[in-house]
């Protein structure tokens, strides 16, 4: 077999044979297969594409690349969820409580945010002395006891993904259905969850613009993990306008807490209850919608899904008082507060710029180098839809500093509004997989 053959073969648009697919990632692996070889073959996939039996092929061999984790020490269901990544996206702190109240194992890997986007690990640090370096006993041994961990990455998975994402990064070549599709699945196959419920975000702030992109990506998504024999369900959720309305690290983790206390803003909290839902109504636990909305409900207002999440910060080393006095967090110099200066309805919010002013606040990355202030952010509150008046607040900067003009103007330019009525949007745009 030649390399050159098998880049060829995928530019004149045919299929790759599963043993095609593995010599080249393998080789890519193992350094037998130099770079501008797999570059020329990620944008001929890029142009060309992958079918279905290519996508299952190319992801098993990321899969097996590396470790994978065995969750069979854990007594009871795990699930896991994921998200393709967002503006003010801190789900994960408030469904692993509550599902884990339900008696389901979340034993969750999460990742650091880059970009415009978030991550949930950088979010959980700013909860003094939060530890998400754990090892793969103490991790074990945290999700038997308490049905929850969420931890950075305990064990060397998808070595082959890390390679290819960082080539397409620099390459071009990251927008590709198959490709995205068979780099996330590998990495969500790899931590082991037999129920996956996945998050994929769509619009300004997202990854994916259009709704037709993120229903293909999800269609591949569904159809690879149930390959690996997994139930997986894909929502594709709005992110047309920030989740919520903090965007920040300690912000989003007090925004959380609110949302456990039953006192989360409107649109995350429907989020939140319809994607616990769904997990729990493809783990058997509610038998539908209306049932798991109840239940849900009452684990909040029981407070036990609120307690899971404080013997998470407990067993992981953080100081748990975070969640009755909030100023344990520490607070921002600066609270500044951004007026309308016209009125009208808020038509459209350029959702990524508002992820872009708070990384510059120092609430996010532009490199991995980069080091983060966790006080720092930003609150949107304006909504698609809403009606404002001059002088009516937009949104709240919370600054140290740093870039804080900047950051201000470019708040001023994210909010588009008009005489017109604007309809408030659903924030689940479809489900798939179900
Ligand atoms: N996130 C991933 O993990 N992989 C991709 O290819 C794109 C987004």
């Amino acid at each position: 077999m030649r390399a050159v053959d098998i880049i060829i073969k995928k530019k004149q648009g045919l299929v790759l044979t599963e043993q095609e697919i593995h010599f080249m990632i393998d080789g890519f692996v193992k350094g037998i297969i130099p770079d501008y070889q797999i570059s020329a073959l990620l944008m001929a996939i890029c142009f060309k594409g992958l079918n279905e039996e290519e996508r299952f092929h190319l992801t098993k061999e990321m899969l097996e690349s590396g470790e994978q984790i065995d969750l069979s020490a854990v007594n009871g269901l795990c699930v896991d969820k994921h998200s393709t990544g967002g503006v003010g996206d801190k789900t994960t702190l408030v469904v692993a409580p509550i599902i884990a109240s339900f008696g389901l194992k979340m034993a969750k890997m999460s990742g650091r945010g880059l970009g415009h986007t978030g991550g949930t690990l950088d979010k959980l640090e700013s909860i003094p002395g939060f530890n998400i370096n754990v090892s793969s006993k103490d991790f074990f041994k945290q999700v038997n006891e308490i049905g929850i961990a969420v931890v950075g990455q305990t064990a060397n998975i998808t070595p082959a993904d890390k390679k290819l994402y960082a080539l397409r990064d620099v390459t071009g070549t990251v927008e590709s259905v198959g490709l995205i599709a068979g780099s996330i699945m590998s990495k969500k196959l790899a931590s082991g969850a037999k129920n996956i419920l996945l998050d994929v975000k769509v619009g300004d702030g997202a990854f994916m613009k259009t709704l037709e992109d993120a229903q293909e990506l999800a269609k591949a998504m569904v159809n690879i993990g149930t390959k690996f024999g997994r139930k997986v369900v894909a929502m594709l959720t709005d992110m047309d306008q920030p989740l919520g309305e903090a965007v920040g690290n300690s912000i989003e983790v007090i925004e959380a807490i609110e949302t456990l206390k039953g006192k989360g803003p409107k649109d995350f909290v429907d989020l939140c209850y319809r994607i616990c839902a769904e997990m729990l109504i493809i783990s058997n636990v509610c038998k539908n919608q209306e049932e798991a909305f109840k239940q849900i409900k009452e684990k909040i207002d029981s407070g036990e899904a609120l307690n899971k999440l404080r013997l998470m910060i407990e067993y992981q080393h953080g100081n748990s008082n975070v969640i009755d006095d909030y100023s344990l967090f520490g607070t921002a110099k600066e609270e500044i507060i951004v007026s309308a200066k016209e009125s009208g309805y808020v038509k459209k919010i350029h959702t990524e710029s508002i992820g872009i002013a708070a990384m510059i606040l120092g609430a996010g990355r532009s490199t991995m180098e980069d080091i983060i202030d966790p006080t720092v952010g930003i609150k949107a509150l304006a909504k698609k839809g809403d009606y404002l008046n001059v002088g009516d607040p937009i949104a709240i900067v919370y600054t140290n500093g740093k870039n804080t003009q900047q950051a201000i103007n470019m708040l001023y330019q994210s909010y588009e509004l008009s005489n017109e009525l604007v309809k408030k949007s659903d924030i689940i745009l479809d489900v798939i997989g179900e």
